[in-house]
Protein backbone atom coordinates (compact mmCIF):
# COMPACT_ATOMS: atom_id res chain seq x y z
CA UNK A 1 0.00 0.00 0.00
CA UNK A 2 1.08 3.55 -0.81
CA UNK A 3 1.86 6.60 1.65
CA UNK A 4 0.93 9.34 0.44
CA UNK A 5 1.10 12.41 2.37
CA UNK A 6 -0.05 15.81 1.60
CA UNK A 7 0.97 19.19 3.05
CA UNK A 8 -0.83 22.73 2.92
CA UNK A 9 -0.87 25.60 5.05
CA UNK A 10 -2.99 28.56 3.60
CA UNK A 11 -6.90 28.93 3.31
CA UNK A 12 -6.69 28.28 -0.96
CA UNK A 13 -4.56 25.48 -0.76
CA UNK A 14 -6.70 24.05 1.93
CA UNK A 15 -9.98 24.33 -0.26
CA UNK A 16 -8.55 22.35 -2.84
CA UNK A 17 -6.59 19.65 -1.01
CA UNK A 18 -9.29 18.66 1.19
CA UNK A 19 -11.04 17.14 -1.61
CA UNK A 20 -8.16 15.19 -1.96
CA UNK A 21 -7.38 14.01 1.43
CA UNK A 22 -11.09 12.67 1.72
CA UNK A 23 -10.97 11.03 -2.22
CA UNK A 24 -7.63 9.32 -0.73
CA UNK A 25 -8.97 8.30 2.75
CA UNK A 26 -11.91 7.33 1.47
CA UNK A 27 -9.74 3.92 -0.76
CA UNK A 28 -8.00 2.79 2.29
CA UNK A 29 -7.41 0.27 0.59
CA UNK A 30 -5.18 1.26 -1.81
CA UNK A 31 -3.37 4.47 0.51
CA UNK A 32 -2.04 5.44 3.95
CA UNK A 33 -3.09 9.04 4.01
CA UNK A 34 -1.39 11.65 6.22
CA UNK A 35 -2.41 14.97 6.10
CA UNK A 36 0.41 17.66 7.26
CA UNK A 37 -0.65 21.42 7.68
CA UNK A 38 1.99 24.30 8.29
CA UNK A 39 -0.32 26.38 9.95
CA UNK A 40 1.16 29.66 7.56
CA UNK A 41 -2.86 30.83 7.68
CA UNK A 42 -4.40 30.11 11.68
CA UNK A 43 -7.91 31.24 11.42
CA UNK A 44 -8.34 31.31 7.44
CA UNK A 45 -7.01 27.11 7.72
CA UNK A 46 -9.06 26.41 10.38
CA UNK A 47 -12.41 27.38 8.91
CA UNK A 48 -11.56 25.07 5.55
CA UNK A 49 -10.35 22.14 7.78
CA UNK A 50 -14.03 22.67 9.78
CA UNK A 51 -16.21 23.07 6.55
CA UNK A 52 -14.63 19.79 4.89
CA UNK A 53 -13.99 17.88 8.36
CA UNK A 54 -10.56 17.14 7.79
CA UNK A 55 -8.40 16.40 10.96
CA UNK A 56 -4.74 16.75 10.66
CA UNK A 57 -2.35 14.52 11.46
CA UNK A 58 0.32 16.57 12.07
CA UNK A 59 -0.16 20.82 12.52
CA UNK A 60 3.39 22.80 12.67
CA UNK A 61 1.69 26.00 13.47
CA UNK A 62 4.16 28.35 11.96
CA UNK A 63 1.94 31.34 11.86
CA UNK A 64 3.33 34.93 12.80
CA UNK A 65 1.54 38.08 12.99
CA UNK A 66 3.05 39.80 9.45
CA UNK A 67 5.37 37.27 8.83
CA UNK A 68 7.98 37.54 6.66
CA UNK A 69 8.69 35.13 3.28
CA UNK A 70 12.08 33.94 5.36
CA UNK A 71 9.72 33.34 8.75
CA UNK A 72 7.73 30.56 6.25
CA UNK A 73 10.29 29.15 4.42
CA UNK A 74 12.81 28.70 7.59
CA UNK A 75 10.29 27.24 9.80
CA UNK A 76 8.27 25.21 7.25
CA UNK A 77 11.69 23.96 6.14
CA UNK A 78 13.01 23.14 9.57
CA UNK A 79 9.49 21.43 10.27
CA UNK A 80 8.96 19.40 7.36
CA UNK A 81 12.64 18.41 7.64
CA UNK A 82 11.91 16.77 11.14
CA UNK A 83 8.51 15.30 10.07
CA UNK A 84 9.32 13.73 6.53
CA UNK A 85 12.36 11.93 7.91
CA UNK A 86 10.14 10.28 10.47
CA UNK A 87 7.47 9.35 8.10
CA UNK A 88 9.32 8.70 4.90
CA UNK A 89 5.95 8.61 2.76
CA UNK A 90 5.67 7.41 -0.68
CA UNK A 91 4.86 11.00 -2.22
CA UNK A 92 4.40 14.19 -0.61
CA UNK A 93 1.89 15.67 -2.06
CA UNK A 94 2.07 20.23 -2.54
CA UNK A 95 -0.80 22.38 -3.84
CA UNK A 96 0.17 25.18 -5.84
CA UNK A 97 2.55 28.11 -5.55
CA UNK A 98 2.58 29.44 -1.32
CA UNK A 99 5.87 29.44 0.44
CA UNK A 100 4.44 26.11 2.07
CA UNK A 101 4.38 24.85 -0.75
CA UNK A 102 7.66 25.64 -2.18
CA UNK A 103 9.41 25.03 1.36
CA UNK A 104 7.75 21.91 1.74
CA UNK A 105 8.86 20.63 -1.71
CA UNK A 106 12.24 21.53 -1.12
CA UNK A 107 12.79 19.50 2.06
CA UNK A 108 11.15 16.31 0.44
CA UNK A 109 13.81 16.73 -2.28
CA UNK A 110 16.71 17.20 0.04
CA UNK A 111 15.04 14.19 1.74
CA UNK A 112 14.98 12.79 -1.84
CA UNK A 113 10.95 11.79 -1.36
CA UNK A 114 9.06 12.25 -4.81
CA UNK A 115 7.10 15.16 -5.06
CA UNK A 116 3.58 15.39 -6.23
CA UNK A 117 2.68 18.89 -7.67
CA UNK A 118 -1.53 19.45 -7.61
CA UNK A 119 -2.13 22.33 -9.43
CA UNK A 120 0.76 22.26 -11.62
CA UNK A 121 2.15 24.11 -14.89
CA UNK A 122 0.81 27.45 -13.96
CA UNK A 123 2.84 30.66 -15.48
CA UNK A 124 3.14 33.59 -16.10
CA UNK A 125 6.63 33.73 -17.12
CA UNK A 126 6.84 37.16 -14.75
CA UNK A 127 8.85 36.38 -11.94
CA UNK A 128 8.05 39.50 -10.03
CA UNK A 129 3.94 38.72 -10.78
CA UNK A 130 2.22 37.08 -8.93
CA UNK A 131 5.22 38.14 -6.02
CA UNK A 132 6.55 35.19 -4.68
CA UNK A 133 4.21 33.10 -6.33
CA UNK A 134 5.18 32.82 -9.99
CA UNK A 135 9.11 31.56 -8.73
CA UNK A 136 7.28 28.97 -5.91
CA UNK A 137 5.24 27.13 -8.53
CA UNK A 138 8.39 27.34 -11.12
CA UNK A 139 10.65 25.76 -8.34
CA UNK A 140 8.04 23.44 -7.11
CA UNK A 141 7.79 21.87 -10.54
CA UNK A 142 11.53 21.25 -10.97
CA UNK A 143 11.87 19.42 -8.29
CA UNK A 144 8.41 17.42 -8.84
CA UNK A 145 8.39 13.85 -10.35
CA UNK A 146 4.85 13.89 -10.71
CA UNK A 147 3.21 17.15 -12.19
CA UNK A 148 -0.91 17.21 -11.91
CA UNK A 149 -1.81 19.95 -14.22
CA UNK A 150 -5.65 21.48 -13.88
CA UNK A 151 -5.50 22.16 -18.21
CA UNK A 152 -4.13 21.12 -21.41
CA UNK A 153 -2.15 24.93 -21.49
CA UNK A 154 -0.61 23.67 -18.17
CA UNK A 155 0.96 20.86 -19.20
CA UNK A 156 1.36 22.23 -22.51
CA UNK A 157 3.73 24.78 -20.12
CA UNK A 158 4.80 21.30 -18.61
CA UNK A 159 6.63 19.53 -21.53
CA UNK A 160 7.81 23.67 -23.20
CA UNK A 161 10.04 23.37 -19.93
CA UNK A 162 11.51 19.96 -21.16
CA UNK A 163 9.16 17.77 -18.17
CA UNK A 164 8.75 14.38 -19.41
CA UNK A 165 5.09 13.77 -20.92
CA UNK A 166 5.07 10.52 -18.43
CA UNK A 167 5.11 12.35 -15.71
CA UNK A 168 1.92 14.97 -16.28
CA UNK A 169 -1.75 14.10 -15.55
CA UNK A 170 -3.99 16.85 -16.50
CA UNK A 171 -7.09 15.94 -13.81
CA UNK A 172 -8.58 19.12 -13.80
CA UNK A 173 -8.79 21.87 -11.09
CA UNK A 174 -9.43 20.09 -7.44
CA UNK A 175 -11.28 23.73 -6.98
CA UNK A 176 -14.01 22.52 -8.46
CA UNK A 177 -14.45 19.71 -6.80
CA UNK A 178 -15.23 21.48 -3.63
CA UNK A 179 -17.63 23.99 -5.53
CA UNK A 180 -19.82 21.08 -6.41
CA UNK A 181 -20.97 20.31 -2.89
CA UNK A 182 -20.90 24.02 -1.56
CA UNK A 183 -23.83 25.83 -3.59
CA UNK A 184 -27.15 25.53 -2.72
CA UNK A 185 -29.91 27.33 -4.21
CA UNK A 186 -31.39 27.78 -0.71
CA UNK A 187 -28.70 29.63 0.96
CA UNK A 188 -29.36 32.53 2.95
CA UNK A 189 -27.45 34.95 5.13
CA UNK A 190 -28.35 38.47 6.40
CA UNK A 191 -25.45 40.21 4.76
CA UNK A 192 -27.23 38.68 0.97
CA UNK A 193 -30.42 39.90 2.65
CA UNK A 194 -28.81 43.32 2.94
CA UNK A 195 -27.56 43.03 -0.33
CA UNK A 196 -30.57 41.65 -2.01
CA UNK A 197 -32.27 45.19 -3.45
CA UNK A 198 -29.18 46.00 -5.40
CA UNK A 199 -26.59 44.49 -7.92
CA UNK A 200 -24.08 42.76 -5.47
CA UNK A 201 -19.87 43.36 -6.15
CA UNK A 202 -17.73 40.36 -4.15
CA UNK A 203 -14.42 42.81 -3.48
CA UNK A 204 -11.05 40.59 -2.67
CA UNK A 205 -7.71 41.44 -2.76
CA UNK A 206 -4.75 40.16 -0.63
CA UNK A 207 -1.44 39.80 -2.60
CA UNK A 208 1.62 40.65 -1.25
CA UNK A 209 2.59 42.74 -4.75
CA UNK A 210 -0.20 44.86 -4.69
CA UNK A 211 0.42 45.62 -0.41
CA UNK A 212 1.02 49.31 0.24
CA UNK A 213 0.23 51.95 -2.44
CA UNK A 214 -1.05 49.79 -5.42
CA UNK A 215 -4.34 48.61 -2.98
CA UNK A 216 -4.88 52.19 -1.93
CA UNK A 217 -5.12 53.06 -5.71
CA UNK A 218 -7.11 50.35 -6.31
CA UNK A 219 -9.40 50.63 -3.05
CA UNK A 220 -9.81 54.06 -4.17
CA UNK A 221 -11.15 53.27 -7.65
CA UNK A 222 -13.57 51.33 -6.40
CA UNK A 223 -14.71 54.04 -3.91
CA UNK A 224 -15.23 56.27 -7.02
CA UNK A 225 -17.59 54.00 -8.75
CA UNK A 226 -19.35 52.97 -5.76
CA UNK A 227 -20.14 56.99 -4.95
CA UNK A 228 -21.23 56.88 -8.99
CA UNK A 229 -23.28 54.18 -9.22
CA UNK A 230 -26.19 54.07 -6.44
CA UNK A 231 -27.67 50.64 -7.31
CA UNK A 232 -24.47 49.07 -6.16
CA UNK A 233 -23.84 47.28 -3.12
CA UNK A 234 -20.08 45.58 -2.17
CA UNK A 235 -19.36 42.91 0.22
CA UNK A 236 -15.74 42.97 0.73
CA UNK A 237 -14.56 40.25 3.42
CA UNK A 238 -11.07 41.25 4.58
CA UNK A 239 -8.11 39.13 4.65
CA UNK A 240 -7.05 38.86 7.98
CA UNK A 241 -3.46 40.72 6.84
CA UNK A 242 -3.28 43.76 9.10
CA UNK A 243 -2.41 45.46 6.20
CA UNK A 244 -4.96 44.73 4.17
CA UNK A 245 -7.43 45.44 7.07
CA UNK A 246 -5.86 49.25 7.47
CA UNK A 247 -6.08 50.01 3.72
CA UNK A 248 -9.08 48.48 3.43
CA UNK A 249 -10.63 50.34 6.61
CA UNK A 250 -9.20 53.83 5.72
CA UNK A 251 -10.78 54.01 1.98
CA UNK A 252 -13.44 52.14 1.92
CA UNK A 253 -14.47 51.31 5.29
CA UNK A 254 -17.03 54.44 6.17
CA UNK A 255 -19.31 54.19 2.86
CA UNK A 256 -22.98 52.51 3.09
CA UNK A 257 -23.42 51.01 0.67
CA UNK A 258 -19.81 49.06 1.09
CA UNK A 259 -19.99 46.37 4.15
CA UNK A 260 -16.24 45.23 5.34
CA UNK A 261 -16.66 41.39 6.84
CA UNK A 262 -14.56 39.02 8.00
CA UNK A 263 -13.18 36.60 5.37
CA UNK A 264 -16.34 34.10 5.18
CA UNK A 265 -15.97 30.03 5.09
CA UNK A 266 -16.28 28.42 2.15
CA UNK A 267 -19.41 27.25 2.35
CA UNK A 268 -20.50 31.11 2.60
CA UNK A 269 -18.39 32.44 0.04
CA UNK A 270 -19.53 30.34 -2.38
CA UNK A 271 -23.01 30.83 -2.25
CA UNK A 272 -22.14 34.77 -2.21
CA UNK A 273 -20.29 34.49 -5.24
CA UNK A 274 -23.07 32.39 -6.99
CA UNK A 275 -25.33 35.21 -5.88
CA UNK A 276 -23.32 38.25 -7.05
CA UNK A 277 -23.76 40.45 -9.75
CA UNK A 278 -20.05 40.88 -10.47
CA UNK A 279 -16.68 40.20 -8.63
CA UNK A 280 -13.18 42.34 -7.90
CA UNK A 281 -10.22 40.21 -7.64
CA UNK A 282 -6.31 39.84 -6.98
CA UNK A 283 -7.24 36.15 -6.09
CA UNK A 284 -6.09 33.46 -8.15
CA UNK A 285 -8.32 30.58 -7.25
CA UNK A 286 -11.44 32.78 -7.61
CA UNK A 287 -10.56 33.12 -11.18
CA UNK A 288 -11.03 29.38 -11.14
CA UNK A 289 -14.29 29.77 -9.44
CA UNK A 290 -16.11 32.37 -11.20
CA UNK A 291 -16.32 30.59 -15.15
CA UNK A 292 -18.20 27.58 -13.91
CA UNK A 293 -20.23 30.29 -11.80
CA UNK A 294 -20.48 32.20 -15.08
CA UNK A 295 -19.68 35.10 -12.86
CA UNK A 296 -17.97 38.02 -14.59
CA UNK A 297 -14.45 38.95 -12.93
CA UNK A 298 -12.44 41.86 -13.01
CA UNK A 299 -8.98 40.74 -12.18
CA UNK A 300 -7.02 43.50 -10.15
CA UNK A 301 -4.01 42.20 -11.12
CA UNK A 302 -1.15 43.29 -14.51
CA UNK A 303 -0.80 39.20 -15.06
CA UNK A 304 -2.73 36.06 -15.38
CA UNK A 305 -1.70 32.35 -14.76
CA UNK A 306 -5.26 31.59 -16.13
CA UNK A 307 -5.87 32.04 -19.46
CA UNK A 308 -8.58 29.51 -19.69
CA UNK A 309 -10.83 32.36 -17.69
CA UNK A 310 -10.19 34.83 -20.51
CA UNK A 311 -10.94 32.54 -23.45
CA UNK A 312 -14.08 31.49 -21.52
CA UNK A 313 -14.73 35.23 -21.49
CA UNK A 314 -15.21 34.95 -17.91
CA UNK A 315 -11.89 36.68 -17.07
CA UNK A 316 -11.23 41.01 -17.53
CA UNK A 317 -6.94 42.25 -16.25
CA UNK A 318 -8.15 45.17 -14.91
CA UNK A 319 -4.48 46.18 -14.07
CA UNK A 320 -3.64 47.83 -10.68
CA UNK A 321 -3.77 51.41 -11.99
CA UNK A 322 -6.90 53.71 -10.74
CA UNK A 323 -7.95 54.97 -14.00
CA UNK A 324 -8.16 51.89 -15.59
CA UNK A 325 -9.95 50.03 -12.70
CA UNK A 326 -12.06 52.65 -12.51
CA UNK A 327 -12.89 52.63 -16.95
CA UNK A 328 -12.64 48.86 -16.53
CA UNK A 329 -15.64 48.32 -13.35
CA UNK A 330 -17.51 51.19 -14.98
CA UNK A 331 -17.38 49.59 -18.64
CA UNK A 332 -19.00 46.25 -16.81
CA UNK A 333 -21.39 47.84 -14.72
CA UNK A 334 -23.10 49.65 -17.93
CA UNK A 335 -22.17 47.63 -21.19
CA UNK A 336 -24.75 44.94 -21.22
CA UNK A 337 -23.30 43.70 -24.33
CA UNK A 338 -20.21 43.27 -22.03
CA UNK A 339 -21.60 41.86 -19.02
CA UNK A 340 -23.89 39.42 -20.85
CA UNK A 341 -20.61 38.29 -23.15
CA UNK A 342 -18.96 37.94 -19.75
CA UNK A 343 -21.30 35.98 -17.50
CA UNK A 344 -21.97 32.46 -19.71
CA UNK A 345 -21.17 29.47 -17.61
CA UNK A 346 -18.42 26.85 -18.90
CA UNK A 347 -16.03 24.33 -17.62
CA UNK A 348 -12.83 24.82 -17.98
CA UNK A 349 -11.03 23.03 -14.84
CA UNK A 350 -13.13 20.29 -15.28
CA UNK A 351 -16.27 19.34 -14.06
CA UNK A 352 -15.64 18.65 -10.32
CA UNK A 353 -13.79 15.15 -10.31
CA UNK A 354 -10.23 15.99 -10.13
CA UNK A 355 -9.39 14.44 -6.95
CA UNK A 356 -10.52 11.37 -8.32
CA UNK A 357 -8.28 11.40 -11.39
CA UNK A 358 -5.47 12.51 -9.24
CA UNK A 359 -5.81 9.40 -7.09
CA UNK A 360 -6.49 7.20 -9.77
CA UNK A 361 -2.89 8.81 -11.48
CA UNK A 362 -1.53 7.89 -8.16
CA UNK A 363 -2.67 4.37 -7.84
C1 LIG B 1 -0.52 33.61 1.32
C2 LIG B 1 0.28 33.09 0.12
C3 LIG B 1 -0.41 33.49 -1.17
C4 LIG B 1 -1.87 33.09 -1.16
C5 LIG B 1 -2.54 33.64 0.08
C6 LIG B 1 -3.96 33.17 0.16
C7 LIG B 1 2.73 33.00 0.27
C8 LIG B 1 3.99 33.77 0.23
N1 LIG B 1 1.61 33.72 0.12
O1 LIG B 1 -0.44 35.01 1.28
O2 LIG B 1 0.24 32.84 -2.26
O3 LIG B 1 -2.48 33.65 -2.30
O4 LIG B 1 -1.84 33.16 1.24
O5 LIG B 1 -4.73 33.90 1.05
O6 LIG B 1 2.73 31.82 0.49
N2 LIG B 1 -3.12 36.17 8.87
C9 LIG B 1 -3.80 35.89 10.02
N3 LIG B 1 -4.61 34.78 10.08
C10 LIG B 1 -4.76 33.94 9.02
C11 LIG B 1 -4.07 34.22 7.83
C12 LIG B 1 -3.24 35.34 7.78
O7 LIG B 1 -3.71 36.62 11.01
O8 LIG B 1 -5.52 32.96 9.13
C13 LIG B 1 -2.24 37.36 8.83
C14 LIG B 1 -0.95 37.19 9.64
O9 LIG B 1 -0.60 38.41 10.22
C15 LIG B 1 0.07 36.81 8.56
C16 LIG B 1 -0.42 37.68 7.41
O10 LIG B 1 -1.85 37.61 7.47
O11 LIG B 1 1.38 37.10 8.97
C17 LIG B 1 0.06 37.28 6.04
O12 LIG B 1 -0.11 35.88 5.80
P1 LIG B 1 0.84 35.15 4.73
O13 LIG B 1 0.46 33.71 4.65
O14 LIG B 1 2.26 35.46 4.99
O15 LIG B 1 0.51 35.89 3.37
P2 LIG B 1 -0.81 35.94 2.51
O16 LIG B 1 -0.90 37.31 1.93
O17 LIG B 1 -1.94 35.40 3.28
N1 LIG C 1 -12.52 32.35 -0.07
C1 LIG C 1 -13.20 32.02 1.12
N2 LIG C 1 -13.59 33.04 1.94
C2 LIG C 1 -13.35 34.34 1.66
C3 LIG C 1 -12.63 34.66 0.48
C4 LIG C 1 -12.22 33.64 -0.36
O1 LIG C 1 -13.45 30.85 1.38
O2 LIG C 1 -13.76 35.20 2.44
C5 LIG C 1 -12.05 31.24 -0.94
C6 LIG C 1 -12.33 31.36 -2.42
O3 LIG C 1 -13.59 30.79 -2.75
C7 LIG C 1 -11.19 30.58 -3.04
C8 LIG C 1 -10.05 30.81 -2.07
O4 LIG C 1 -10.64 31.23 -0.85
O5 LIG C 1 -11.47 29.19 -3.05
C9 LIG C 1 -9.11 31.85 -2.60
O6 LIG C 1 -8.23 32.20 -1.60
P1 LIG C 1 -7.32 33.49 -1.68
O7 LIG C 1 -7.96 34.49 -2.57
O8 LIG C 1 -7.02 33.86 -0.27
O9 LIG C 1 -5.96 32.92 -2.29
P2 LIG C 1 -5.42 32.67 -3.79
O10 LIG C 1 -6.41 31.81 -4.49
O11 LIG C 1 -5.24 34.00 -4.41
O12 LIG C 1 -4.12 32.00 -3.59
Amino acid sequence: MKHIALVFGTRPEAIKMCPLALELESRAHEFRTTVIVTGQHRQMLRQVLDVFGVAPDFDLDIMREQQTLFDITERTVSGMRALLSQLRPDVLLVHGDTTTAFAAALAAFYLEIPVGHVEAGLRTYNIKSPYPEEFNRQAIDSVSSYHFAPTDSARNNLLREGKRADTIFVTGNTAIDALRTTVRADYSHPDLDWAADSRLVMLTAHRRENLGESMRVIFRAVLRVVRESPDIKVIYPVHLNPAVGSAARDILGAHPRIRLIEPLGALDFHNFLARAHLILTDSGGIQEEAPSLGKPVLVLRDTTERPEGISAGTLLLAGTDEACVYERFTRLLCDDALYASMSRASNPYGDGFASRAIADALA
